[in-house]
Formats: C-alpha cells, structure tokens, sequence
C-alpha cells in the first residue's frame, strides 16, 4: 500500500533520511522506534507528502512522490492526503471548533458531503472512539486523552486507507494507553493499515505486526515486536532498549 524506495532527506546539507527502502503492507500495523533524532517523524511526514525530500520514491496505492517540492503535483498530493491520514504528536484540533464541528471539517470542505451526512457519519466516528457524551465540548475543554481520540476520529472522518501516527501515546497516562490500544486495535482489525511512530515499547509489542528501528537516517533492524524488543541483535537498539551499554551516538 505504501512503499518507499532509497528515500533520502537532508536538511541544510545534514542528511537525516539516508536511502530508506520499506513496504507498508495493507492491513498490516507498524511500529517505528529509535533514538531521538533518528528521523522517525521525517519518515513519517514524507509518507504522505507533509516534508519534501531529496532522492529516492514514495507511492502510495498508484500515487507517487518524486523528490523535490517542486515536482509533486497538487492533485497527486491531495490524492495521497486523502487516502494517507495524520494524526499529529499535538493533535492540532481546531481551536474553535467542537468535537463534531472537528470531525466534519475536511468531509464538508474537502470531499464536498452534505453537512447532514457528515454529520452523521462524525456522530458513529465520535462512538467508535467513546467520545459521544462529548460532541460539543471545544479542544480546550477536553483532556489531552478526549483530544487524542477526535483527533483520530477527524482522520478517519476521511476515509483513509492508512494512518499514521507521530507518538500517539505521549500524553497520555497508562490507562488511556489502554483505551487507544483497544481503539486501535479494532481499527486493525477492520483492516486499516497503521504507521506508528512510538516511544513506548509495550504499546509497540501490543499493536504492531512489524517494528522498525531508525537510527541515523538508516533502518538498522527490523522484525516481529518479540523478536527485535526482546532479543535486538543491533548493538544501537540493544543500548536504545536499555539492555547493553550505551553505544556512541
Ligand atoms: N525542519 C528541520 N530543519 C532542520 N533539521 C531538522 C528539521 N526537522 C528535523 N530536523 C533534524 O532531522 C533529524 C531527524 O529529526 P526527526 O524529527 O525526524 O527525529 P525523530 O526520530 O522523530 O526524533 P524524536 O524521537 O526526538 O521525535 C534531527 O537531527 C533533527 O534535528
Ligand atoms: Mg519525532
């Protein structure tokens, strides 16, 4: 469904994204972990089109990105966009908008639905992720977990084929760690493929089919959750996982 071919990112000549080649299968959910500044959220923005790049490809079902920013087209991106949805580390609901005004934002604006269909559609969206009771509340009344989850309602408010994720879980205690994974889970099971960027490794281990380590611009390992987490055989993931002695950045 997503798939990225020597994908190379530089920012003021330092490069940050070194050749990266991955597939992101449908359906499938997976996990990219690493140390900061390994350049987790740079893949992630350029999967869909957010961050321009340098070298290499990324398609998206029949869509394609080509380096440079210049030369992605306005319609391919919008195509990318619409199939490809982002939830944001800070959410970035609108200010002054409800929980429901948020979710029918983009169908009304950008696909054009009425605002009765789309606001039906909202409301199941807004149960799917438990935040019914709170249809009319603004960003600023909800927890950071309520917000997280219109957040991931808005997305899906579009219909994507895939979501990705820049560390869903960073503000959130463990319980409504919890909440998302069971959220997210059903979500897999519909068969909506994930890419999720994510500092905590329990929430990796719970979802993920796939994990990714990203280190230096480079996937240095990859493997089933158990596998790479539990028994990393790079000497950088092993220092990362707190299981070996820090190596040299
Ligand atoms: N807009 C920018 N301009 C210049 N350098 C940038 C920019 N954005 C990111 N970088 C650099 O690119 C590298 C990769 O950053 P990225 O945000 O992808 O890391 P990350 O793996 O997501 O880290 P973290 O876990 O801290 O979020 C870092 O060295 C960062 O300083
Ligand atoms: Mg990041």
């Amino acid at each position: 469904m997503i798939e990225v071919r020597e994908l190379t990112k530089r920012y003021a000549g330092r490069t940050v994204l070194d050749g990266i080649s991955a597939t992101f299968a449908k359906g499938e959910v997976v996990a990219l972990v690493g140390p900061s500044g390994g350049g987790k959220s740079t893949l992630l923005r350029c999967l869909n089109g957010l961050e321009s790049f340098d070298g290499g490809s990324v398609r998206v079902g029949g869509c394609a990105l080509e380096p440079g920013r210049g030369r992605v087209h306005a319609s391919q991106l919008w195509d990318i966009r619409r199939r490809v949805g982002f939830v944001f580390q800070q959410w970035y609901l609108f200010a002054h908008r409800t929980a429901l005004g948020n979710v029918i934002e983009a169908p009304v604006h950008v696909k054009g639905q009425s605002a009765k269909e789309a606001t039906e559609r909202a409301r199941e969206l807004l149960a799917k992720v438990g935040m019914s009771h709170r249809e009319g509340a603004y960003p600023a009344e909800m927890s950071g977990g309520e917000q997280q989850r219109v957040a991931i309602a808005r997305a899906l408010a579009m219909e994507p084929e895939a979501l990705l994720m820049d560390e869903p879980t960073s503000a959130l205690d463990p319980e409504r760690v919890g909440d998302l994974v069971a959220l997210l889970e059903r979500l897999r099971d519909e068969g909506l493929t994930m890419v999720t960027v994510t500092h905590e490794m329990r929430f990796a281990q719970a979802l993920a089919s796939r994990v990714l380590v990203l280190h230096g611009g480079h996937i240095i390992e990859e493997g089933k959750p158990n596998d790479v987490l539990a028994h990393p055989q790079h000497e950088r993931t092993r220092a990362f996982l707190g299981l070996g002695h820090a190596a040299a950045n």
